[in-house]
């Protein structure tokens, strides 16, 4: 093909970009793009792939088509293009194996894919028998090569006029697994099919006379067919790519199919039976729907005056903190006690106070904070409270009950781990409460009630801000269930003044920013570093260390102090930097002599510990002190994760890795 475009009128391609822009903290090995061309009459989507970050595959695309002059944008007045930013699963990152992945050379049917199939395998020998070859490792594959099967099948059966719609029907009846995907077929111009079973997607609608309305008349429900204006549609996994063009969404779910046909957009549903291959095709008339309104800002995705989102999330803690109380938090009158206010979980309340176990379930950095919040959970309640990490869970199909509550805890609100975990909850009848930090996310739809974070969108990988805003919520939810008798109300009082105050404290503590970053300098070539914590800050010890693996990429591990002496201190010398976290708590002393015996054996120690103790933890001034302010016990482990935050973001930058990405990761991990 001998084609042309101009950067900077290439809107489609530029759309696009931007998109997998906003995406790529959910993976970024490898990138790719459908766009079409249309000439004399025909149009053909043309694919690039390419391995690496957007920007490989934004030069790559500048670099096949830039060298010549053709306008993209004034080839077609409607145009449908798809493009993806891949983590991988199946298949090393590479060209062939990056999305959009084919039906053949001539991109007859063209997918991108979110999720697993987990019968990829006997679809492809299938496809094999019937003549296809493939070229990708990847299971997604087989999806536009069944397309093609199916709509070859039709036409020679002499179903000339198969709908785009029928075609993807019958390509889901044969997927098992979770899926978003996103269908485009050379058969089909300018049309674009969704459809999605476990994995997240949304649709974005934006009216275009809104352009030149300041959108003050909009009331935030709306009908995908209530008027004839010309739309622009947008398919995305979240929302972060759809705030810059439109906040009104539709959140598409399991089993529907959206498709976009002539300016407009049709739903039908697909019942899968669950367990089994196939399921039945329900063609509902196009049916309206209400459309939600995003609560989210352009400026909230934007880095600002910081470097990276990492470091952004971790400066932004005092209001993201504020964020997540505004409104739950009731100081009470002269006469009225100091109060919680959930409103998600008033309907439950009761049925959580008489359950006989409370369950915590999440992964990373998300379980990290509900074992942060146990403690003051089970002083207030009086409930036994038992933590899983949600794949274990699953795994040992671990015994749940019907009088059990289980507190999913997720950022993202879309873990598939977590959603697994979720789904055998509410088969083994326990009351299930949601608390994620994304609003509409599968997690806080799945739930029977729940608490939102609202910790604000959060794009670094590495969590942060929505950590101790879980830790808030987590402490509140602690009040809203513990019953508020006489003899708690000093209790109660406190931890309220105590959140009251943690945003100024947090701001304080981000004044530890250069201090960390000596620290950071002195520790850059280590190898390894141990965290000790125990009781509330365990889980700062665990946090912590997942903090320094996940982006310094160094070897970290979080330990809890009372173990030390069963393991651990035989890795002790006077080369292993080692954080004892000992701030003010019951713990204290029991910190105080963990930091004497690893004293005692050379430890190179970092002691973390509350304003003007340095003198009582360290031995002999021979530790490094890192002092913090003292709030209640249970809000300690958010004042106490910060400088090992900003200690993970230090040594990143120094080691010369990408804070924001790094290696391996995704912050969304929505595959099993
Ligand atoms: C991934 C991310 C972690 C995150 C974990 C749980 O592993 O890299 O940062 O803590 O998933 O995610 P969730 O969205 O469920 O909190």
């Amino acid at each position: 093909l001998n084609f042309k475009v101009s950067r900077e009128r290439s809107y489609i391609l530029q759309l696009l970009f931007n998109g997998l822009r906003r995406l790529e903290y959910r993976g970024y090995d490898s990138a790719g793009i459908s766009i079409d061309y249309s000439h004399e009459a025909t149009t053909v989507p043309l694919v690039f792939r390419q391995e690496g970050n957007i920007e490989n595959l934004v030069k790559s695309v500048y670099q096949e088509v830039g060298a010549t002059n053709l306008n993209l944008e004034e080839s077609f007045s409607t145009h449908a293009g798809i493009a993806h930013t891949r983590w991988a699963t199946h298949g090393e990152p590479a060209p062939r194996n990056s999305h959009p992945q084919t039906s053949d050379p001539d991109n007859e049917f063209l997918v991108v894919h979110n999720g697993v199939i987990t019968n990829y395998e006997v679809l492809k020998e299938t496809l094999v028998r019937h003549g296809f070859t493939f070229e990708s490792e990847t299971d997604t594959e087989v999806i536009p090569k069944l397309a093609k099967f199916i709509f070859d099948n039709a036409n020679e059966e002499g179903d000339k006029s198969m709908a785009f719609s029928q075609v993807v029907l019958e390509v889901m009846r044969h997927l098992e697994g979770a899926y978003a995907l996103i269908f485009k077929s050379r058969h089909y111009p300018n049309e674009l099919i969704a459809c999605k079973r476990g994995s997240p997607l949304l649709l974005g609608v934006k009216e275009l006379t809104e352009q030149n309305s300041d959108g003050a008349s909009f009331n935030g429900v709306t009908y995908l067919s209530s008027n004839g204006q010309p739309k622009e549609f947008f398919f995305s996994s979240d929302a972060s790519a759809l705030v810059e063009h439109t906040k009104k969404v539709l959140m598409i779910e399991d089993g529907e199919v959206v498709h976009l046909k002539d300016g407009g957009a049709s739903i039908f549903k697909f019942n899968h039976i669950k367990g089994k291959h196939g399921g039945t095709l329900t063609r509902l008339p196009s049916i309206e729907r209400a459309l939600s309104f995003l609560e989210m800002e352009v400026e909230q995705i934007n880095k600002g005056k910081y470097e990276h989102y990492m470091q952004k999330e971790i400066h932004e803690q005092p209001e993201s903190l504020t964020t997540s109380m505004r409104g739950r938090l009731l100081r009470g009158g002269s006469c009225k006690a100091k109060s919680v206010l959930l409103g998600g979980l008033k309907d439950h309340l009761k049925t959580i106070r008489r359950s006989r176990r409370i369950v915590f379930i999440g992964c990373g950095t998300s379980y990290n904070a509900a074992l942060a919040s146990r403690p003051i959970l089970e002083e207030l309640s009086g409930i036994p409270v038992t933590m899983e990490i949600a794949s274990d869970l699953v795994d040992r199909q671990g015994p749940i009950y019907r009088e059990d509550t289980t507190v999913f805890v997720s950022q993202s609100g879309e873990t598939a781990d977590t959603l697994l975990a979720l789904e055998y909850a509410l088969e083994n009848g326990a009351l299930c409460v949601g608390i994620t930090n994304t609003v509409g996310s599968a997690i806080a739809r799945n739930t029977h009630c729940g608490v939102h974070v609202n910790a604000g969108c959060e794009i670094g990988v590495a969590s942060t801000k929505a950590y101790t805003s879980q830790i808030v919520v987590m402490v509140m939810l602690a009040l809203a269930i513990g019953g508020d008798t006489l003899s708690s109300q000093g209790r109660r009082g406190a931890i309220i003044d105590g959140l009251f105050e943690l945003p100024s404290k947090v701001k304080e503590v981000l004044k530890l920013d250069e201090e960390m970053k000596d620290l950071a300098k002195l520790l850059i070539a280590e190898q390894s570093l141990l965290v000790f914590g125990r009781g509330y800050n365990y889980a700062t010890a665990l946090e912590g260390a997942l903090k320094v693996k996940e982006v310094a990429l160094m070897h970290s591990e979080g330990m809890l102090a009372g173990e030390m002496k069963h393991g651990p201190l035989a890795l002790v010398d006077e080369t292993l930097p080692i954080v004892v976290i000992a701030t003010r708590d019951s713990c204290f002393s029991k910190q105080q002599s963990v930091i004497q015996q690893l004293h005692a054996r050379k430890g190179r120690l970092i002691v973390l510990c509350t304003k003007g103790d340095a003198a009582s933890v360290s031995v002999s001034g021979s530790c490094r002190v890192i002092e913090v302010p003292q709030v209640e016990d249970c809000l300690q482990p958010v004042i106490n994760i910060v400088p090992l935050q900003l200690l993970a973001y230090h040594l990143t930058v120094l080691r010369g890795y990408n804070v924001d990405q790094p290696r391996n990761l995704a912050k969304s991990v929505t595959t099993q």
